[in-house]
């Protein structure tokens, strides 16, 4: 995936030490085989013939930009801003062939892949989630990566709530459960919680989110910098 990710960082645009320091962040995630099985668009594939894999490094590079760019964000912490970009949809299964169609509406992939991908994300990747402080903001801005859309509130009977990767929950520590319990139960309505990361590293992903998932312009940096300037007014 180092050479895919390498094309992309050219393609935005990324100077040679820019490259560099973002490499040094994704690189254990992007070479590890979970994420590597993600890079295949005929297995998961994401938006039109993009594999999910792909959209996740665009998320991450566009949340690199805009942490450099944008005033608002620039107090953000550029590393773990970046690794909650990197870990927001590494969900279980690809959403098109999911097996949940049985599944009640509110335990639907769009409103329960955050929590799949943070339980992921702490199974797979678990040196990053060893200072408890850090993985709460990890944690806090996957889960709320959807915003405005809402996640899943996950009630006391964790079951009831249909993810496709339960048994990796259980076997959690219990103060990972917790953060992800509590994170998903701070502004809820109608067993779902409303609520943006209440951490400025995970309100940034969340804008790159949209910026990658709506703004098909972003092919190349020019695209790039109109929605970080905010000159093409569609985005
Ligand atoms: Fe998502
Ligand atoms: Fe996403």
């Amino acid at each position: 995936m180092l050479e895919e990710t390498i094309k992309l960082l050219e393609e935005y645009n990324f100077s040679i030490s820019e490259q560099r320091e973002f490499l040094k962040i994704v690189h254990p995630i992007i070479s590890h085989p979970e994420f590597i099985k993600r890079c295949d668009n005929k297995v998961y594939p994401h938006h039109g013939n993009i594999s999910l894999g792909e959209h996740i490094i665009k998320d991450a590079l566009i949340t690199y930009k805009l942490i450099k760019t944008k005033k608002k964000y620039q107090k953000a912490n550029l590393n773990i801003a970046v690794l909650i970009a990197m870990f927001h949809d590494l969900y279980e299964l690809p959403w098109q062939n999911s097996p949940n169609k049985k599944h009640h509406f509110i335990n639907k992939h769009g409103f329960v892949h955050p929590i799949e991908a943070s339980i992921n994300a702490i199974s797979w990747f678990p040196k990053y989630f060893k200072h408890l402080p850090t993985a709460n903001i990890i944690i806090d801005g996957i889960i709320h990566h959807m915003y405005p859309f809402p996640v899943r509130r996950i009630p006391q009977n964790i079951s009831k709530i249909e993810i496709n990767n339960l048994a990796k929950y259980k076997k959690l520590p219990r103060k990972y459960q917790l953060l992800i319990t509590k994170s998903t139960n701070n502004l809820k309505f109608l067993n779902l919680n409303w609520s943006k990361s209440i951490y400025l590293e995970g309100k940034v992903v969340s804008k790159a989110d949209k910026l990658v998932a709506f703004g098909k312009e972003l092919r190349n940096f020019k695209a790039l910098q109109a929605c970080i300037t905010g000159r093409l007014k569609r985005l």
